[in-house]
């Protein structure tokens, strides 16, 4: 089967990056976006889920959670760690989100935690009419860019805010919040992020 562009380097690494993604806490990772949060019950769709950290949190939180992650082997583990959680799971991803295509206005919610800077320009500008037409009206969309090297065998490319918001803006998504130099989590002073959330 063909990789869905953007997972380079994961299945290779799943074990190491599983430890290491699923030992964040959800409420310190996303403490500047928590009360942008939905009350419980949502409908929360969260892309490239990876281990499924946020999704479980999400769904433990009383919202209706769908997690997609392309990655096998992430996706497998993910089911297996939290297989008493109602998150379901999608084998999808972007550009295209084909399982989706029928679900116009679903959710109340999509997050996009460090993979949006996975896709190139052409996907990107594919990807987010139709990530806009998933939202609900008065919807969002809050996810995070990665800044710095780039790992070894992973697919990245350097990604601005203001691009972000512009293309976003293309498709009918409002800025809500702009936030440049969130710190690195895993304490690497080379590695920034950018913040992003939006409305529809
Ligand atoms: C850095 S990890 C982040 C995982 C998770 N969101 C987190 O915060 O821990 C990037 C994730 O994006 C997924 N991914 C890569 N390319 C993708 C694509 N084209 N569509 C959807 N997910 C993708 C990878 O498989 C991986 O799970």
């Amino acid at each position: 089967m063909t990789r869905v562009r953007g997972t380079e380097g994961y299945t290779e690494q799943s074990q190491e990056l599983f430890d290491l993604y699923d030992a964040l806490e959800f409420e310190e990772l996303h403490a500047s976006i928590l009360s942008l949060i939905p009350k419980p019950p949502a409908d929360i769709l969260d892309i490239g889920a990876g281990t499924g950290r946020d999704a479980a949190y999400l769904a433990g939180q009383g919202h209706r959670v769908v997690a997609m992650e392309p990655t096998t082997a992430l996706r497998q583990k993910a089911q297996a760690r939290y297989a008493d959680s109602t998150i379901t799971w999608l084998d999808d991803g972007l550009p295209d989100l084909k399982s989706l295509q029928d679900k116009p206005d679903k959710f109340d919610l999509i997050m996009m935690t460090a993979i949006w800077m996975h896709l190139n320009i052409a996907e990107r500008e594919r990807a987010i009419p139709q990530i806009a037409s998933l939202i609900k009206p008065g919807g969002q969309l809050i996810l995070t860019l990665r800044h710095g090297p780039i790992p070894a065998g992973r697919r990245m490319f350097e990604v601005s805010g203001s691009e972000t918001i512009a293309l976003a803006k293309k498709s009918g998504l409002q800025i809500r919040l702009h936030l440049e130099d969130e710190f690195s989590l895993f304490n690497r002073a080379d590695v920034t992020w950018t913040r992003l959330a939006f409305s529809r």
